[in-house]
């Protein structure tokens, strides 16, 4: 059931934490850093390792609250962080894309700090730079490794062409992106139905550069391309982000109930309309999950875990319930037939930022 992270030659826990949503993103009312830190704990007990933050997750605190959580911990855990995003606004989290070396390099050493570790295990560039070539933001993270500071390599949300870039620079060891029942961009289309098409994928990554609070920022870059498919050819992972839908593929979320401060609030995927119109794939997966005596979380990330060995899912929560729920979907296994209904899914209404 471990899974390879990329050709480094380490295998890990098929299912990571996300810790996002624990200091960034989602409503703050919500958030307990002494309660998020027991949920990176209890992960760590029950034997997950991926842990992913980013330095722009609370403008560092996200990073302090794994940094703290970790500690005596270190070797359970591959820290994964990120870079090439500076937060302008914490409040209405406005931020930028800065892939210039000296920044990236810059952040290598404010992340080392801000968690408290000698190394990083994988550090990803968080989304490209459109005035810096890819190339050049890589050479400047293979000099961090070279350097001691960081083991391993990811990129974030990229096109086939710029993972092509990197990969020719320093070995990529992760893509990280977007892909769930209802986000399947990074499957490029081959042999899919088109869920995260429908809206149009341009209007998506054009979207993603403003209101893309919750991960996206500074506009341009088109992710795109058959992703999935170019981790399998060159060794890599593929992480997809917000592989419950942001909470909504869960089936327990209602329209209205986001705070202000949430991201999902002023997000086109979760106005009531938008839930309406999406009921159909929230009661397939629900369907499927009560036939198996499970629920929609562990069929959507049972789904992700099928498709492909390469994939290392990170599901978000500040719950130690959810926790121990989205967990105990690795030992759920799906029909054909059941997965050939979910790859048939209708897509989505609503673009993802
Ligand atoms: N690279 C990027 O640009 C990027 C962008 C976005 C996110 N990410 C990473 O991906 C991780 C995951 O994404 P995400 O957290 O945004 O979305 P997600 O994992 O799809 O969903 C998280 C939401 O689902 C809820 N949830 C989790 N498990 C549940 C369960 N079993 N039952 C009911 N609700 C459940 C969580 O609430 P509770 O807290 O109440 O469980 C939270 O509201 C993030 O934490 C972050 O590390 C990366």
């Amino acid at each position: 059931m471990r899974r390879r992270l990329g050709g480094t030659g380490r295998e890990i826990a098929p299912l990571g934490l996300g810790c996002m949503g624990m200091s960034w993103g989602y409503a703050e009312r919500g958030r307990d850093d002494a309660r998020s830190a027991a949920v990176i704990r209890a992960a760590l007990d029950a034997g997950v390792e991926l842990i992913d933050t980013a330095g722009v997750y609370g403008d560092g605190r996200n990073e302090e609250l794994v940094g703290r959580a970790i500690r005596g911990r270190r070797e359970d855990a591959v820290i994964a962080t990120k870079g090439g995003l500076v937060v302008d606004d914490l409040a209405s989290r406005r931020m930028h894309r800065d892939g210039r070396p000296e920044t990236l390099l810059r952040q290598v050493d404010e992340s080392l700090s801000r968690l408290g570790v000698e190394r990083i295990d994988l550090f990803y560039l968080h989304r490209v730079d459109e005035r810096v070539p890819v190339a050049e933001s890589w050479g400047a993270l293979a000099t961090a490794v070279e350097a001691g500071k960081v083991r391993w390599l990811g990129l974030s949300e990229v096109s086939v062409a710029q993972a092509d870039a990197a990969h020719a620079v320093h070995p990529v060891t992760a893509i990280q992106s977007e892909l769930s029942l209802w986000t399947r961009d990074p499957l490029g289309g081959a042999g899919e139905t088109g869920a995260g098409r429908g809206t149009g994928a341009a209007g998506e990554t054009r979207a993603a550069g403003g209101a893309g609070a919750a991960g996206g920022a500074g506009g341009g870059t088109e992710p795109g391309g058959d992703l999935l498919g170019w981790t399998r050819e060159h060794d890599v992972s593929f992480v997809p982000f917000a592989p419950l839908g942001r909470g909504y593929l869960t089936g327990t979320l209602a329209p209205g109930e986001f705070e202000d401060d949430d991201f999902r609030a002023a997000n086109p995927r979760f106005t009531p309309e938008a839930f309406a119109r999406n009921r159909a794939i929230v009661d397939a997966v629900s369907r499927i999950a009560a036939a198996h005596g499970a629920t929609p979380a562990q069929v959507s990330l049972a789904w992700l875990l099928a498709r492909s060995e390469r994939i290392i899912p990170i599901p978000g929560t500040r719950s130690g319930a959810h926790l121990a729920e989205n967990l105990a979907a690795a030992d759920l296994e799906l029909s054909g037939a059941e997965l050939g209904e979910l790859d048939a899914l209708p897509a989505p209404y609503g673009s993802r930022y």
